[in-house]
């Protein structure tokens, strides 16, 4: 039997780039050996965007958008106070991080492994991405990604490099007029294997797809969250239909925030 250990740090990291690349979204890259080196797809890191203050107290949970080369990614919405700072930062400013945190996304064999993003969902994706084609060159991948409209449409040329992609906007602005759950529907045939992340709604829509067509589905789940390592129960889900006797809920930075959709929603 193997033995895994959790490789997590507290890395004071440099920065390297931060720019807009979207309607209120930056792009972050940090040099962060140590936890680039130990982060997995679908893993986040609790971010302190405090600078000279206390204030935000709470580290901020991002995903990690890409790991390569000593260098972590950041793909992130200025919604509020922390993330507003972070947009403020320059090149050589320094940035704390604690991770890589939870439990990421399962590559196991598949004949076709579809990745679905809605909006920033696209956020972990691209390391997703990445990840099976370096290990998993034979088998197919396919990207679908949907959007408000086409400059909500975030990391494209990126996403474009790595493998086939389809689009969707509720506009018509770009690819399919409609939603990327149509787009599923539509364009992938025969057996899948599907990863999700993005608004809930879309990914209940992506998951019962997927259970119709007995689609293995592995969705990403997004809460509030203060520690982001299972002390403060902050992130707590409750599973719909499941009862006490099976575990009525899950911790989202401590159990996921990756799940096999069948663990959350029946
Ligand atoms: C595991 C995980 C990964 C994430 N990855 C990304 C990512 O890659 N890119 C990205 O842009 N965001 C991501 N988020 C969301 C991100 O953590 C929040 O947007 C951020 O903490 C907001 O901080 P703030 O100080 O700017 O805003 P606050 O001032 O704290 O809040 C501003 C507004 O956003 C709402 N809000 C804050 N956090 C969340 C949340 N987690 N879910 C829903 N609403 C929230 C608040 O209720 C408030 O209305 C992720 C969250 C989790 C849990
Ligand atoms: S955020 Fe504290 S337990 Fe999950």
């Amino acid at each position: 039997m193997g033995i895994s250990v959790e490789l997590q740090y507290l890395e004071t990291g440099q920065v390297l780039e931060n720019a807009l690349v979207g309607p209120d979204t930056c792009r972050m890259e940090i040099r962060s050996p140590k936890i680039t080196a130990a982060a997995q797809p679908g893993q986040f890191v609790m971010v302190s965007v405090a600078h000279d203050s206390t204030d935000p107290l709470l580290r901020r949970p991002l995903s990690i958008h890409l790991a390569d080369n000593g260098v972590l990614t950041l793909l992130y919405r200025m919604v509020g106070k922390g993330t507003r700072l972070m947009s403020q930062m320059k090149k050589g400013d320094e940035i704390s991080l604690l991770g890589p945190l939870g439990r990421g996304f399962q590559i196991h064999d598949a004949a076709h492994h579809c990745l679905v993003g809605g909006g920033l969902g696209v956020a972990p994706l691209l390391f997703l991405g990445t990840e099976i084609k370096r290990r998993r060159p034979e088998e197919r991948l396919t990207i679908l990604l949907g959007g408000r409209s086409r400059n909500e449409l975030l990391a494209l040329d990126d996403f474009q490099k790595i493998a086939p992609v389809h689009l969707a906007t509720d506009d018509g602005s770009s690819g399919l007029h409609g939603l990327v759950t149509d787009l599923l529907g539509q364009e992938i045939e025969g057996p899948a294997t599907i990863y999700t992340c993005g608004p809930t709604p879309m990914m209940k829509g992506v998951a019962s797809l997927a259970r119709q067509r007995t689609w293995p589905c592995q969705v990403s789940l997004e809460t509030m969250m203060a520690c982001g390592m299972g002390a403060c129960l902050g992130c707590t889900v409750q599973r719909p239909g499941f009862d006490e006797t099976e575990k009525k809920y899950v911790h989202v930075c401590k159990d996921g925030p990756v799940f096999e959709a069948a663990e959350i929603w029946r």
